[in-house]
């Protein structure tokens, strides 16, 4: 097999796509797309925005308000109150207020009329959502359109069909609610993991204390106002922005019956430490390394496709990114060529343009923390190939990268980067394959690409990860669970699974 696509080859190629009027374009000209940005003008941004307890907008009782950015272009976007202990007093004691005298108490179909509510009005404003979390997190709008907020509005769909049905979810026992749920999320899909979230612990009877992210807290608020739309009942839902800080006020608060984290390792040690003895419940939905495992009988150029869906989707900040390449010898050669070809048409740029394939990382310490771990993979002698594309002078931007020539031992292969780096190793033999992808602390992905459905079967069986795809990668749906293995946490989100953390069952 060539190694390299000849000149001539990629000539052909381009001028199959362009009429015989057209001029043939050469390979690599400036064949540049018109830019095509989303507007923003639909977009309400407050200048300011309050804390959401007890159904309402409130100032911070000690703490002042903190600046939220885009990360694209470092402007600020708005400013937004911190939650301090005395806030999340009142949250958590607004959400007990509201379990006991109002949401626990309504008929499960009643429950389920206001989650429909909540569902069908972000589905009517999903295009300010999409741009709203674009704006504040820098994913590219393409898939916050297409991704993120379609699949959050499918979770309230999904949990408001619940409601009423959960003794069909676990028969023959007696399903009660639990209480005040503390839920914690990062700044990667902060829609969807609130969705994810709210949505079972509401359907389930329960109301919740939410904290977003620090770095993205403004769809989360925009929910809240959604929250209100849908007159939810005061203190259903409560939204406490804030950093790590304010977080660990919602894990040590004596009247939160369960707490759901999704975020690092690091931080998940800490909170179950914290919440060890004291009766709460807890889910943990942590860091990945995940395996994409490629077999010589894979459909190759599909493969690549879903190597760069499972690595440079949302800029590689995905806990179940597949970061860890492993190709069998035979094609290792094919496929890094055709991927080194790949990398270089991914668009790099405004997260607000609908041709943008990879978006800004979401923050100056994110940024710093992948160059970090770059720049020791080079140290440790791996080989580096990274996409040529032009970096805006302003944000935070990483260009796609992929390690060659990696050592399982290197931090590249067996930190998570969290960022758009994948790290290259190869294998001889499934044995072989099944050993290096479970070789790793983590366990909350995997994938398999192979044409044989014997050996999918044979491989994703040995899998030590909560999810494992063959033949795609990064496919979610609220039907289907979502969890880890080790130091991925446990707990499962979504499916009748997810229900399972939400009800005390007699
Ligand atoms: P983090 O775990 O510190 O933050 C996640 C959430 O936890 C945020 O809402 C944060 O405010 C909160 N938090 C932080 N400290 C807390 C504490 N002591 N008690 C309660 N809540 C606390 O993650 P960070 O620092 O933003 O990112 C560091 C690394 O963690 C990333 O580079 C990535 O590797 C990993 N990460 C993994 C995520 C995943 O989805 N599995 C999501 C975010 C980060
Ligand atoms: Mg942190």
């Amino acid at each position: 097999m060539s190694t390299t696509i000849s000149e001539k080859e990629s000539r052909e190629k381009a001028a199959r796509h362009v009429s015989a009027e057209r001029p043939i374009l050469e390979f690599g000209g400036a064949w540049e797309y018109a830019p095509a940005p989303e507007s923003k003008d639909h977009v309400r941004l407050e200048s300011r925005y309050g804390l959401f307890i007890n159904g309402a907008f409130v100032a911070a009782k000690a703490k002042g308000h903190f600046d939220t950015i885009n990360p694209a272009t470092e402007e600020k976007l708005a400013e937004v109150a911190e939650a301090g202990a005395a806030d999340v007093d009142a949250a958590v004691r607004a959400a007990e207020e509201a379990y006991r005298r109002r949401w626990s108490k309504l008929k499960p179909a009643e429950r389920g009329k206001y989650i429909y509510r909540i569902a069908r009005l972000l589905q009517e404003k999903s295009r300010e959502f999409a741009v709203l979390e674009s704006l504040n997190g820098g994913k590219p709008i393409k898939e916050s359109r297409d991704v993120d907020i379609p699949l959050a509005v499918a979770h309230f769909f999904y949990h408001a069909g619940w409601a009423d049905k959960l003794s069909y979810a676990f028969p023959r026992r007696t399903v009660s609610p639990i209480g005040v749920c503390g839920q914690i999320i990062p700044w990667n899909f902060p829609l969807l993991m609130a969705a994810w979230k709210l949505a079972p612990a509401l359907a389930c009877g329960n109301t919740a204390v939410l904290k977003p992210a620090e770095t993205t807290p403004l769809t989360a608020l925009h929910l809240a106002r959604i929250c209100q739309e849908a007159d939810l009942p005061p203190g259903v839902v409560n939204i406490v922005p804030g950093a790590g800080e304010t977080g660990a006020h919602i894990v040590n608060h004596p009247r939160v019956a369960k707490i759901a984290f999704t975020g690092s390792t690091e931080v998940g040690k800490l909170i179950q430490r914290a919440t060890a003895g004291t009766g709460k419940r807890l889910t943990l939905e942590l860091g990945g390394k995940a395996a994409n495992i490629i077999f010589e009988d894979a459909p190759l150029d599909q493969a690549v496709e879903g190597i760069v869906n499972g690595i440079y989707f949302n800029q590689g900040h995905v806990c179940c990114a597949g970061s860890r390449l492993l190709v069998q010898e035979s094609v290792a050669e094919t496929v890094v060529r055709k991927l080194a070809h790949r990398i270089e048409t991914l668009r790099l740029g405004d997260p607000l343009d609908k041709n943008t394939d990879v978006g800004a990382i979401n923050s100056k310490m994110q940024l710093e923390k992948i160059r970090e771990l770059v720049s020791c993979g080079v140290e440790e002698g791996a080989a580096i190939h990274q996409s040529a594309c032009p970096i805006p002078s302003r944000g935070f931007w990483f260009p796609p990268t992929f390690f060659t020539d990696v050592a399982q031992s290197n931090r590249i292969a067996r930190e998570e980067i969290f960022g758009p780096v994948l790290a290259i190793m190869t294998f001889r033999t499934p044995d072989e394959a099944v050993e290096k992808a479970n070789n790793i602390p983590y366990g909350l992905s995997a994938g398999v690409w192979t044409d044989k459905g014997s050996k999918i079967f044979q491989i994703t069986s040995k899998m030590k990860a909560g999810v494992v795809w063959a033949n795609t990668f990064n496919k979610f749906d609220p039907a289907s669970p979502f969890g880890g293995y080790k130091e991925s946490g446990f707990g499962r989100e979504g499916g009748v699974h997810g229900l399972r953390a939400y009800v005390e069952l007699t």
